[in-house]
């Protein structure tokens, strides 16, 4: 399986997410990809918008993975294009706040989503979104200012749009290809060695409940995170997580 791609460039769209979705039911191909200068119905995960001004970086990829195993590590396949992307092209290593927070120095940089579309039992296609803050000021994101960091402030100069896509899905080809091939152990370590959240105090929201504190002690093979709580370990699976964050 050899990614290329085909990217279809945008001004304003409503969700890269949305748009690359309409493509996919039309039938468009593998490593198509939807970029956006920027969103005004940004989506981020369990349905919260994302504020996207002018000067992000805002791209959904079509995927045709044709297996349904583990096609939950797609998310985490974003996570550490964006992450290692960014840090070849910016110069700004973000680490990655399970599951899906790209962060720097806890502020939240960017974020990925991975949308499934199922026909019966077979998976028809995957849409993975990514979304960094660039080339704007954290006054841009209204209330989430003071948790949120765009490379423009982490970054001694501007950063060249271009290159951070470019390098960006240079590192997803790789990842998705290795994933493909089934080696989603290298994926895992890469993935360990960037969680800012191992060995950390954490709380989390799951998404019937009410939060509850742990220390997040290993990431699984499968993705999961496993929470040792006061009496027993709790794996986490994304889907069921509202919001995680270290304490
Ligand atoms: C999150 O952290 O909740 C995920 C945010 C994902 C945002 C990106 S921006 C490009 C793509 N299009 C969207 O509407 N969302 C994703």
């Amino acid at each position: 399986m050899t990614l290329s791609w085909l990217v279809r460039e945008y001004g304003e769209v409503s969700s890269t997410q949305e748009v690359a979705e309409k493509l996919a039911l039309g039938g468009a191909r593998e490593g198509t990809v939807v970029l956006a200068e920027r969103q005004n119905s940004g989506r981020g995960r369990m349905e919260r918008h994302w504020i996207s001004p002018k000067g992000g970086l805002y791209l959904s990829i079509v995927l045709r993975p044709g297996r349904v195993g583990g096609v939950q590590l797609l998310t985490l396949v974003g996570a550490l294009a964006a992450a290692e992307g960014t840090r070849k092209a910016a110069g700004v290593s973000p680490k990655i706040r399970w599951p899906n927070d790209l962060v720097v120095g806890g502020r939240k940089l960017g974020g990925v989503i991975a949308t499934a579309s199922t026909r019966g039992e077979s998976l028809e296609f995957v849409v993975v979104g990514i979304g960094v803050n660039g080339n704007f000021g954290r006054d841009e994101l209204g209330d989430l200012a003071s948790a949120s960091a765009t490379l423009k402030e982490m970054a001694q100069a501007p950063v060249d749009l271009n290159s951070l896509r470019s390098r960006i899905l240079e590192e997803f080809a790789v990842q998705y290809e290795g994933w493909g091939r089934g080696e989603e152990m290298k994926l895992i370590r890469l993935a360990r060695s960037l969680l800012s959240t191992i060995g950390k105090k954490v709380e989390f929201k799951p998404l019937r409940g009410r939060v509850e504190k742990g220390i997040a002690e290993k990431l699984e093979k499968d993705g999961t995170l496993v929470v040792r709580m006061v009496r027993e370990g709790l794996r986490l699976r994304a889907e069921e997580v509202e919001w995680l964050r270290e304490l």
